[in-house]
């Protein structure tokens, strides 16, 4: 180990007094198209669209019904258009800057994988077989994906996705801090299984690693791992964390099919990372997570919440993605029953769980406890909770 430290990769963006206002102002448009126009297209619906429904003897029999009214609707299509922008332009606004730093990030990332000062790694295989569901369309609107690679070493990819998800998240009330998923996780694992002490995490797409992070204040003895498909942000991500001191092994690996042998991990976490993928690629991956745990082991996976757990209203909300960020398999993975999943997997299914857990840092310790004790409700996923579904695999920990 060198005594030399790392440059923090974050230092080397530096956008100009114009790029930050145009991010600033994306921030604000999303912002406003994801809490404010979804607060006034419901109220649009509840007031005008279904009571007119109604009384035509039209009302919706489920979400396909709402979204073809709203289809119709300036309200619906004045709202989707803000909202298709804002996303797209999330990332667009971050571009420049990552572009005139990237020789330096490039320098920084390559330093960290030498070096590794925290005592972690990165491994990144030669020839590695992205999956087309990742390479083959520019998902939710990031151009080139989470994969592409257009000099040796690259970390563009991931620096767009790091710095344009901040832009993106910016302003939404609900995301308070980077790796809210896996500090909300955390506490509630460490709650409601209070001896849970696991030596081995992995993070299944972990991108560039902010969800899993917090696993390390929480459970110090852990060794963690990362892996994902996307190269670039495995990247960053290892740069991050070895500026940080944290000790993470990042992997570039396919979440299907693992390298680590049978009961490598006592808990596997992931978010946001299924309804990206096609369905029979979800079932695979199910069962690679019960092949990887010890007897005893969790894990605990944030998602969307189901089709099922939500009204027509809200699933129609949920459904945009499908047809208008890139997300092709959203409709068919919140269809499923994310139990019914971890049955077929090899889990039982009195360990298994489906529900929203609250978000640690909106809702605060007090009321964290009081929702555990049963006083309180979780906020709905995405409105100041996480959905989380997973299961606990038979045996002695
Ligand atoms: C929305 S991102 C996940 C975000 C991340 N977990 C977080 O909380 O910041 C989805 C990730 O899944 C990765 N991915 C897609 N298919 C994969 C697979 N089969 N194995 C591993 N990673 C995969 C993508 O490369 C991408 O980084």
């Amino acid at each position: 180990m060198s005594a030399q430290p790392m440059i923090d990769i974050e230092t080397l963006f530096q956008p100009t007094h114009d790029e930050r206002a145009r991010q600033q102002f994306v921030s604000t448009l999303r912002k406003h198209a994801i809490v404010d126009l979804r607060n006034m297209l419901k109220r649009d619906y509840e007031g005008r669209i279904e009571p007119a429904l109604d009384a035509r003897g039209e009302s919706p029999q489920d979400w396909h019904g709402v979204e073809r009214a709203m289809e119709k609707e300036q309200s619906y299509r004045f709202y989707s258009a803000v909202r298709y922008n804002a996303q797209e332009m999330s990332f667009l606004s971050v571009q420049d800057p990552v572009e005139r730093a990237l020789p330096g990030m490039i320098e920084v990332a390559k330093d960290a994988s030498a070096r590794n000062p925290a005592g972690g790694s990165l491994r990144i295989p030669a020839n590695f077989d992205v999956p087309r569901y990742v390479s083959a369309l520019d998902v939710h609107l990031v151009p080139g994906s989470f994969n592409a690679e257009y000099t040796a070493d690259d970390v563009a990819q991931g620096a767009v996705i790091w710095f344009g998800s901040k832009v993106f998240a910016g302003r939404h009330p609900f995301r308070k801090m980077p790796g809210a998923v896996a500090e909300s996780v955390a506490q509630w694992l460490r709650r409601k299984h209070p001896g849970f002490a696991p030596r081995r995490i992995l993070d299944m797409a972990t991108t560039s690693g902010k969800n899993l992070l917090p696993y390390k204040t929480h459970f110090p003895q852990a060794e963690l791992h990362g892996i994902d498909v996307g190269a670039p942000g495995l990247r960053i991500a290892h740069a991050m964390a070895e500026a940080a001191g944290i000790p993470v092994h990042y992997s570039q690996q396919n979440a299907e099919q693992t390298d680590f042998p049978d009961g490598h991990f006592d808990l596997i976490v992931s978010s946001f990372f299924f309804h990206e993928i096609p369905l029979k690629s979800t079932r695979t991956v199910l069962r690679e997570c019960e092949r990887l745990l010890a007897p005893g082991g969790m894990m605990v996976h944030m998602e969307l919440p189901s089709e099922a757990s939500v009204g027509a209203f809200e699933n129609f909300f949920w459904n945009w993605d499908t047809a208008n960020n890139a997300e092709p398999y959203y409709t068919t993975y919140r269809a499923q029953d994310p139990v019914a999943l971890c049955a077929e997997a090899g889990f039982p299914a009195e360990a298994s769980f489906a529900h929203a857990i609250p978000d640690w840092a909106t809702f605060g310790e007090e009321k964290f406890e009081r929702y555990l004790r049963g006083e309180l409700a979780a906020p709905p996923h995405g409105s100041g909770g996480w959905y989380v579904f997973g299961s606990r695999k038979t045996g002695a920990a």
